[in-house]
Formats: C-alpha cells, sequence, structure tokens
C-alpha cells in the first residue's frame, strides 16, 4: 500500500473501570488507506457482472489455482463476508455506490435464512443482513435475521448444551462442534436483544458454556473439534480437522475463540466470557507469540514455522477482537497491550508485505491467507474473510478513535 505505516501510539488513562483509550495517529494517512480500498475493490472482475447475477456462483470467496476468481454460492460459509465487506466500505467512505452494491449482493441471500444445514448461517447473514440492518433500520431485514436465528437453534442438543457445526463425516463424527461455532452466537444475541426472547439468550450461553469447558487445554490453547455422545452429552473426540495436530492449536480456531468470547462478553456482560477471552488473548500473545510482522502461520505448534504459510485472515479476526477487548477490559495493563497488538497487526496487514498492489489478486485486498493447509486447500492465497476482518479492525480503530475525540 502507498501510505506511510507508521501507526499508532496508545496513551490509557487512568481512573475508571473500564480502560480509556486515547489512540493518535502517527503518520497513517486515514484517506489514503480508505481510498486504496475502494480502488482495490473496484478492480475486481465481480463488480462488473452484478448486473446478470443468476443465482449462481456469484460471490467472491478466494482465487484459483490460475490466479482467477473463484466464485461461491450463497450456500458456502463464506457467502456473507463480501456483501459484508461492501456494507463496511459504505461505512468508512459514505458513498452509495457502495451501499447500492452492498444491498444487491445481500439480498441475493434471502433465502438463506432457512438453511439450517449446518451452523454457518450466523457467519452468513450477520455479516450481509446484520450490517445492512445497521446501516439501513430496513425492516425486511430485521425479519430475515429473526428468521435465520430461528432456524440456526434448530441445531441445538439441550443434552450436548451445543450447537451442531457439521453435519458431513458422519461416519467420523457424531456430533462435531468447532471452535468456529462462537461466531454465530453473535445472530442469537442479536435476537434476544430485538425480540426479548429468552431461549435465543439460554442457547447462546450454553454453548457459549460448553465450549468453554470442553475446547480448551489448561494453556486456554484450543481444540478446533470436540465431538460429543448425544445419549450422554459426554465428550468423544477433542481433536482437529483444520490445524496441523489434534494436540496443536490451529492459528484460526484460537482467533475464533477470542473473538467469540468477547463478542459474548459485549453482548452479556457475563465476567465469565470476559476472563475466558483474556486467557485466549494471553495465549496468543503470551505463549504462542506472534512473529514480528505480527501474522501467524497457519498453527501455532507446528514445531519449524520458517517456511510455512501464513494465515492473514486469523490476524485479521484476531486484530478486530483485540480492538474489541482493549477497551471492555477492566485491566488497563492488559487494555493497552491489547490495542497495541491489534494496531501491530493492522499496521502490519496494510503493508506492502500483505496488502495486494493495486488490481493485484483480482481485487481482493489482502495476499496469504490459509483455508485448510491439512487438505492443501486455499494455501497461501486471498480469502474474502480476512478482507472482511481487516476492514472491520480498521472501523473498530476508527470507532474507538472517534469516541474520544
Ligand atoms: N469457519 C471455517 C474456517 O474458519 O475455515
Amino acid at each position: 500500500m502507498r501510505f506511510i505505516p507508521l501507526f499508532i501510539v496508545l496513551l490509557l488513562s487512568t481512573g475508571s473501570c473500564k480502560t480509556k483509550v486515547s489512540l493518535e495517529d502517527a503518520g497513517i494517512d486515514k484517506n489514503e488507506l480508505i481510498a486504496n480500498v475502494a480502488t482495490q475493490l473496484k478492480s475486481s472482475p465481480l463488480l462488473k457482472i452484478t448486473d446478470s447475477i443468476s443465482g449462481k456462483k456469484v460471490f467472491p470467496r478466494t482465487v484459483d489455482p490460475s490466479g482467477k476468481l473463484k466464485l461461491v454460492t450463497k450456500r458456502d460459509w463464506t457467502s456473507g463476508f463480501y456483501p459484508g465487506v461492501l456494507w463496511l466500505t459504505y461505512g468508512l467512505t459514505d458513498n452509495k455506490y457502495w451501499k447500492d452494491h452492498a444491498t444487491s449482493y445481500t439480498e441475493l441471500l434471502e433465502s438463506e435464512q432457512f438453511n439450517g444445514s449446518n451452523h454457518d448461517i450466523g457467519f452468513k447473514m450477520m455479516t450481509s443482513y446484520g450490517l445492512g440492518y445497521r446501516y439501513t433500520n430496513k425492516e425486511a431485514y430485521r425479519k430475515v435475521l429473526i428468521q435465520s436465528a430461528q432456524t440456526l437453534i434448530t441445531r441445538f442438543d439441550d443434552r450436548v448444551g451445543c450447537i451442531r457445526s457439521w453435519d458431513h463425516h458422519r461416519d467420523k463424527w457424531e456430533y462435531p462442534v468447532i471452535i468456529d461455532n462462537l461466531m454465530n452466537l453473535e445472530l442469537l444475541f442479536w435476537a434476544w436483544k430485538e425480540t426479548g426472547e429468552t431461549v435465543y439468550y439460554n442457547i447462546a450461553t450454553t454453548h457459549a458454556k460448553t465450549t468453554m469447558k470442553n475446547h480448551f487445554r489448561s494453556d486456554y490453547s484450543t481444540y478446533h473439534v470436540v465431538d460429543y455422545d448425544t445419549l450422554t452429552g459426554a465428550v468423544k473426540f477433542q481433536g482437529t480437522h483444520q490445524g496441523y495436530a489434534d494436540d496443536s492449536c490451529w492459528s484460526r480456531g484460537g482467533a475464533w475463540a477470542l473473538y467469540g468470547y468477547t463478542m459474548a462478553y459485549r453482548e452479556t456482560q457475563d465476567i465469565a466470557f470476559l476472563k475466558q477471552a483474556e486467557k485466549v488473548a494471553d495465549y496468543i500473545i503470551n505463549i504462542a507469540k506472534l512473529p514480528s510482522d505480527s501474522v501467524p502461520v497457519w498453527d501455532f505448534d507446528l514445531k519449524d514455522k520458517t517456511n510455512e504459510p501464513k494465515d492473514a485472515s486469523a490476524a485479521a479476526i484476531m486484530s478486530s477482537a483485540l480492538f474489541e477487548l482493549g477497551t471492555l477490559t477492566e485491566n488497563k495493563d492488559s487494555g493497552r497491550t491489547y490495542l497495541k497488538v491489534a494496531n501491530a497487526i493492522l499496521k502490519s496487514l496494510s503493508s506492502d508485505n500483505y496488502f495486494n498492489g493495486k488490481g493485484e489478486n483480482e481485487g481482493f485486498l489482502l495476499k496469504h491467507s490459509t483455508g485448510a493447509k491439512p487438505s492443501n486447500s486455499e494455501v497461501d492465497v486471498p480469502l474474502i474473510y480476512a478482507d472482511y476482518y481487516y476492514l472491520e479492525a480498521l472501523d473498530r480503530k476508527l470507532r474507538i478513535k472517534k469516541q474520544l475525540n
């Protein structure tokens, strides 16, 4: 990117139970950064095909091995992120152009409100309709979101105390729950607050508490997959699917956990969730340790990380989560650390090392993410969810700054 990436000075004020943060940019040109985002998004071949959408593969996910844009259908777990990128860009630019595109892409997902075939409905609908509702207040969007929450809770099993994540690999797992699933709880908290129906709150908090019990090791590193016995609710397996080993911590899994408990605390004010988020943050920062460029390789526990692919998506999720956790924590020293790491990640992702050059990589913002290394799928590529959380991190940083001015 072509801005000076000298970034932030963090000054923490004293005398409050919440950490107050004063951010001062020390060189980043916000307007130039946002202009670069807009230019890069406009270089995508996608925006030229929106008029001829026929309900097929229209949502950008990554690039294929030949470097061409890879599109997926609305059923894919990533389908909400592109509308989300467009909404966030609208929020950052206040330019109606982005709102119009965001609206078109969001509304293509309408039928997904009834898709209960996996847990991903939260990812899909909160990034598209959720942000759309935030920016437009459209009643139709609210209705879609409430139906989506109703669909999601059909996957909850009382005995297990969790929402089932996947229906595939039935030969391997009976009732798989993955750490990523925490992210879908935001839809339920939203529905609880909108409707007053406690069923959403109860299911979301039960899932978060069960996950707290079974998805973490003593150092607060995470298992990716936990499989449950549906008759007894007992844990049958703790291991991985996208990580390096059953006893390792898949980097994006750690990022989902950090984000998930930060969000759960924001929504409930339950101190147990704040403590969990802080423990996960401390694991990532002090035990797993981020490398000098603040972007982890795809698994924290790889012995030799020298030639391993990075996962910019994990870094972007962590940055966004840490901006929030840094303002929620009651511990001023921790708050200072979280914001410092959040900024360091954002700065690194905004540099030429991670931010695509103009027109590079089919309009994606970031390079060097990894989807699923064990199956050699989407290794060292752009991924739409990396772009989404990168923009969310930037948006959060700017909001924190605004609140303090
Ligand atoms: N939620 C799927 C993934 O993080 O790869």
